[in-house]
């Protein structure tokens, strides 16, 4: 009988990503998906390291788990990602159940692991990818693919350059095998990923770098592939050549996540951001000129050490002046090891707590708005799988809006034209278009 691997991933898009390649991995050793712990012969926790409650949850859920192994020995549990990477040594150290922690860039070695226990924490030069084989895939029309990972922007609140590594974009001719060999799946849609992706800058097929504007326009040509997106891009690195793609590539997706952290110069310097509020908003300008209909979606940190109220009022300026289709807010977490967790004045957690409640109520109405101006539109929607009611089925819009309408389940995988005829608290519904 086939062995059993369960995973369970937290943390970002690049995780999921990664978890899929690990099934790979370990299929290839003749290990089985299962959606139950207690079936597994291998439990892999595929982990985050960004805030402190991310990391702690690693921890009891390890907890939980341990009496699987108290009455099963030869159940092997393993932590992935970034708290491996962060703390390997220690988890093993802090829960005996765990046999092995490996990080981000060895997961090509997972068998080894798997085999002798361990911690593996190493950057390795190679590209881990080339040495996993991809996974049986389930049937779904989107997919990530990663195309860049690790940063070189040491922001001074953030552990991902310490946990991903150095910078590196994947050679393109791979990129494109890989997305093509998604489109003969059944993919509809790929997001590119990368922690700073539209800093990509890999070798070309015609031996010179890309960037990703050229990477996506070689995507487009891809037959079957009917939609694009990337995340998460930084600034900074929005180029000439990117800006003009949203304006001329039918298939990249009018959707942009593009995190500005807070509205404050003096905030965006202490932490390290590299550009001022009002070069973001121009940037902005310049992007909704090459395509109007273009949303933006973005990530906010309040509370970060030395933040006034002056500060965060200019945050939630920025805010309003933006009009973000949706956003993610956080509270500051101060990070072991990175520049900011020594330094200024940490903002108290009850100020902390307001702040991200003005800027949530802010961020929540627009996305609300923009959530309800699509009523009464016909949009475009790539069909992916049944909705909780009978004869349902469900899909995204081109602004990743869940929308819902009662439809034949040979058109997942499709994109086909719906009416909106109804927006409710987190998805829109309406009428397939004759
Ligand atoms: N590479 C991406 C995002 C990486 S992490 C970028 O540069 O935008 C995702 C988000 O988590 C960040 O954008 C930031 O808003 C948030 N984040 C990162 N470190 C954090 C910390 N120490 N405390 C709170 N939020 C944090
Ligand atoms: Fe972290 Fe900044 Fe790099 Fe994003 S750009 S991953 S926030 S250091
Ligand atoms: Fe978390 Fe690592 Fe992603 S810290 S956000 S899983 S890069």
């Amino acid at each position: 009988m086939a062995k059993k691997l369960f995973v369970k991933t937290y943390g970002c898009q690049m995780n999921v990503y990664d978890s899929e390649r690990m099934h790979g991995v370990m299929a290839a050793e003749g290990y089985e998906a299962t959606d139950r712990a207690e079936d597994a012969d291998l439990i892999l926790l595929n982990t985050c390291h960004i805030r402190e409650k991310a990391a702690e949850k690693v921890y009891s859920e390890l907890g939980r788990l341990k009496p699987l192994k108290d009455a099963r020995p030869d159940l092997k549990i393993g932590v992935a990602g970034c708290v491996a990477q962060a703390e390997g040594q220690e988890i093993l150290r802090r829960q005996p159940a765990v046999d092995f922690a490996v990080g981000p860039q060895a997961y090509h070695r997972l068998p080894a692991l798997v085999a002798n226990g361990g911690v593996d924490t190493e950057f390795p030069v190679e590209d881990k990818f080339l040495h996993m084989p991809a996974a049986p895939r389930r049937r779904a029309p989107a997919a990530f693919l990663t195309v860049q990972e690790g940063c070189d922007k040491f922001c001074a609140f953030c552990v991902v350059p310490y946990t991903r590594g150095a910078e590196v974009s994947r050679p393109a001719a791979r990129l494109l095998a890989e997305a093509k060999a998604l489109a003969d799946q059944g993919v509809r849609e790929i997001t590119l990923l990368g922690q700073n992706v539209n800093a990509y800058h890999g070798e070309g097929p015609d031996g010179r770098d890309w960037t990703l504007a050229r990477l996506l326009r070689a995507l487009c040509e891809i037959e079957g592939i009917a939609r694009l997106r990337y995340t998460t891009s930084h600034p900074n690195d929005m180029g000439e050549d990117l800006i003009a793609a949203h304006g001329e590539l039918d298939k990249l997706m009018p959707y942009l996540h593009l995190p500005v952290q807070s509205g404050s110069d003096r905030v965006l310097k202490a932490m390290n951001r590299r550009h001022r509020a009002d070069e973001y908003l121009a940037l902005i300008e310049r992007i909704r000129a090459a395509r109007p209909d273009i949303a933006l979606s973005g990530d906010f940190i309040v509370g970060f050490p030395g933040e006034t109220e002056a500060d965060f009022v200019q945050t939630l300026a920025l805010a309003e002046a933006v009009g973000y289709g949706s956003a993610f807010t956080f509270k500051y977490s101060s990070r072991p090891g990175t520049p900011a967790a020594g330094a200024g004045a940490q903002v108290p957690e009850d100020v902390k707590d307001e702040r991200l409640a003005r800027l949530n109520a802010v961020i929540w109405r627009d996305q609300k708005a923009f959530q309800r101006s699509m009523v009464g539109r016909r949009l475009p929607v790539l069909v992916e799988k049944p909705g909780r009611m009978e004869g349902q089925m469900v899909g995204k819009s081109p602004w990743l809006h869940a929308v819902h309408f009662l439809a034949d389940p040979a058109t997942a995988g499709q994109v086909v034209e719906v009416d909106v005829i109804e927006s409710g608290p987190n998805s829109l519904s309406g009428r397939l278009a004759a």
